[in-house]
């Protein structure tokens, strides 16, 4: 059973036995998985997560399940559990992606299942394990390394998934500095923080995104997410605080990358896509190549 529900269950080995397929894989296509099914269940919106993960299992010679808008769509309206909608799916399924509102959702999940479990992102203080990964990927193949970077995470890192499942991954590796750059309203979790204070990773919050930029390897940028503030003065406060400009992306070290989990709102202005250091497109080939090599270790 393999499970993937959050980043601390896996080790360095792990993460460099999986990119090192995700390498073989990249721009790849097979009939490994002919004959098996994957079932993509999302209760809330997504076009990269869904898609990649599809696209991932057809060029692998699978077949797909797929449910979009599942709190709607699904028996979910009639009242059925979480789990009884799993164990339904068990019987059509060779592995499940879920994607759900509720953090928890994809351990509970997990408990009530036969096949693989894939969180997609679970709740507003859940994980999102397969985009970190993916991040973490770009950055291996855009710097070249993993220890002894910068990252800063800007933004929006209280209600924001991937931000803390990459926070989680980058303990594992060594001679790491994070900078939390972000408005006192939307900080970096305790739960990470203390997380990190355990594993002697080195880290500060900051409201400066200017220094910031200027001294680190990884920008990751994230969107203010309205469907998690519900205030809309404190939505419009927050929204337009840290937006990179071409004449901030400008002043990065040579070599520094931007990245983003998309999708963008107007966090990233549009000139900066022609910037050296905006990766944030080419991360979207990068995940499509990871999602290929977790399908295939999980169903191969
Ligand atoms: N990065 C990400 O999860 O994008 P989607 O919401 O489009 O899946």
């Amino acid at each position: 059973m393999n499970h993937i529900i959050e980043t601390q269950q896996f080790d360095r080995k792990s993460i460099q036995e999986l990119f090192a397929l995700a390498d073989q894989l990249s721009g790849h296509r097979e009939e490994s998985l002919r004959g098996k099914i994957l079932a993509t269940l999302f209760y809330e919106p997504s076009t990269r997560t869904r898609f990649s993960f599809e696209s991932a299992m057809m060029r692998l010679g699978g077949n797909v399940l797929t449910m979009e808008n599942a709190k709607e769509s699904s028996s979910n309206t009639k009242g059925e559990t979480l789990e009884d909608t799993i164990r339904t799916i068990n019987t059509y399924a060779d592995a499940i992606v879920l994607r759900h509102s509720e953090t928890g959702a994809a351990k509970r999940a997990a408990d009530a299942s036969a096949v693989p479990i894939i969180n997609a992102g679970d709740g507003n203080l859940g994980q999102h394990p397969t985009q970190a990964l993916l991040d973490l990927y770009t950055i291996q193949k855009e710097l070249g390394r993993q220890d002894g970077i910068h990252v800063a995470f800007v933004g929006n890192l209280k209600y924001y998934r991937s931000t803390r499942s990459l926070a989680y991954l980058l303990s594992k590796y060594e001679d790491i500095r994070i900078s939390f750059v972000s408005a006192p309203e939307l900080r970096m979790s305790d739960d990470v923080k203390e997380y990190l204070k355990e594993k002697n990773v080195e880290f500060a919050e900051t409201e400066d995104l200017e220094q910031v930029m200027r001294e680190a390897n990884v920008i990751y940028q994230t969107r203010i997410a309205k469907e998690w503030i519900k205030d809309e003065y404190a939505f419009e406060k927050l929204k337009g605080r840290y937006i990179i400009t071409r004449a901030r992306a400008d002043t990065m070290k040579d070599g520094a990358i931007i990245i983003h989990p998309l999708p963008r709102v107007d966090e990233i202005a549009p000139d900066v896509d022609e910037s050296p250091h905006a990766v944030y497109f080419k991360q979207i080939g990068y995940g499509l190549a990871v999602r290929m090599a977790i399908l295939k270790q999980i169903l191969g």
